[in-house]
């Protein structure tokens, strides 16, 4: 048996990505998971990926009885990966308190029972939106960490700041603290991807579901930014791509003992794509139209912000690879793919 892994949030978007690849890489996973924003069938889809399925604990990771209870049942875990977190924005500044909750009590949680049963180190979740309105592109990660412009944006800042703190006060582990740009497309597979539960907020399944006739029309959020075409820019980074990073550092985190304790990474391609220009790559990419008009500007929304991606090319050794047009074929399949399950 390989390392074992617990990895939370493990069968949303970027945790079942990651699962896949961890598996892959010969890691024993166990996945938690609320099921808030996704379902147990994405267990069958890593399954029929990867030829095992993982264990699989529904429970809230807010739920510290029931953490504990896992960390007894599946004994010897020496790495987290923590993805569980809610993260739309603009329900982060309708419901703060469920999001301060969720978020930095999950951490908590984590970081209390680590040291009680031997885990040597938590990869966390974080986000460019640490970075706000960057001041210059690309960004890399000495730039500064800018006022969170929303509840959510300030869960990521201050779980950066709590693993800090945890791990300055001489608690005995490590964390690589990962901020990911967009991350967008599906597994090569079609088995997995992205469904979130609702009316998706972000970009790529509000796109898709247009494509295919679930939703009427793609509202682009303003056309009056200072970028070339008037759209937002953004770094598109393909998820199976990011999920890759993880198992990089799990290993560097786990087996390189000479690392710092804390270490910080942005994950992103170095590619800077507005919103038109993505629809549009899209477009060329599938052969299929999104109908789309141009709407107000979204509030909060960040102008352009695309990451400097040398830090994790050069110490990671990882790299995005996957070209952009590829990426949204696979988003377009596992659209597909939904559609033949009769799901959307
Ligand atoms: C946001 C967060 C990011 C978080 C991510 C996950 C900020 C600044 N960014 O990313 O930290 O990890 O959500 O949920 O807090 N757009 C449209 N029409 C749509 C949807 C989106 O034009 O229907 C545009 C947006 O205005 C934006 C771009 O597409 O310019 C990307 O939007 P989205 O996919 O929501 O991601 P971010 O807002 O970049």
């Amino acid at each position: 048996m390989g390392t074992r892994i617990l990895v939370t949030g493990g069968t949303g978007y970027i945790g079942s990505h990651t699962v896949v690849e961890l598996q892959n890489a010969g890691f024993d996973v166990v996945i938690i998971d609320n099921l808030s924003n996704s379902n147990k069938d994405v267990l069958d889809g890593i399954e029929r990926i990867t030829g095992i399925r993982p264990n699989f604990v529904e429970a809230d990771c807010t739920d510290i009885v029931a953490l504990r209870k896992l960390f007894q049942d599946y004994p010897g875990i020496k790495g987290i990966i923590n993805f569980a977190a809610s993260k739309a924005v603009g329900e982060s500044v309708q419901k703060p308190l469920l999001y301060y909750r969720n978020n930095l009590n999950t951490l908590i949680n984590l970081l209390e029972l680590m040291p009680e049963f031997g885990v040597e180190g938590i990869v966390f979740s974080s986000s460019c939106t640490v970075y706000g309105e960057p001041d210059t592109n690309p960004v890399d990660e000495s730039a500064p960490i800018k006022k969170a412009t929303s509840p959510y944006g300030n869960t990521k800042q201050i779980c950066e700041e709590i693993i800090q703190d945890a791990i300055t006060a001489g608690n005995p582990y490590k964390s690589i603290i990962l901020r990911y740009f967009n991350p967008v497309g599906a597994h090569p597979s079609a088995e997995i991807g992205e469904l979130p539960n609702g009316v998706p907020q972000n970009l790529i399944p509000y796109l898709t579901q247009t494509a295919i006739g679930v939703r009427k029309e793609l509202s682009v959020f303003g056309n009056d930014y200072n970028t070339p075409d008037g759209s937002c820019i953004r770094d598109f980074i393909n998820v199976v791509d990011l999920a890759k990073a993880h198992v990089i550092a799990i290993k560097r985190m786990l087996e390189n003992k000479d690392t710092d304790k804390v270490e910080i990474f942005n994950l992103g391609t170095g590619d800077g794509v507005s919103v038109l220009q993505l629809i549009n790559t899209f477009e060329e990419a599938t052969g299929v139209k999104v109908p789309h008009k141009i709407v107000g500007r979204r509030e909060g929304d960040i102008e352009k912000v695309w990451a400097d991606p040398v830090k994790a090319n050069t110490v990671l050794g990882w790299k995005a690879e996957v070209p952009l047009a590829d990426t949204m074929k696979s988003a377009w399949a596992w659209q597909l793919k939904l559609r033949e399950r009769g799901i959307m």
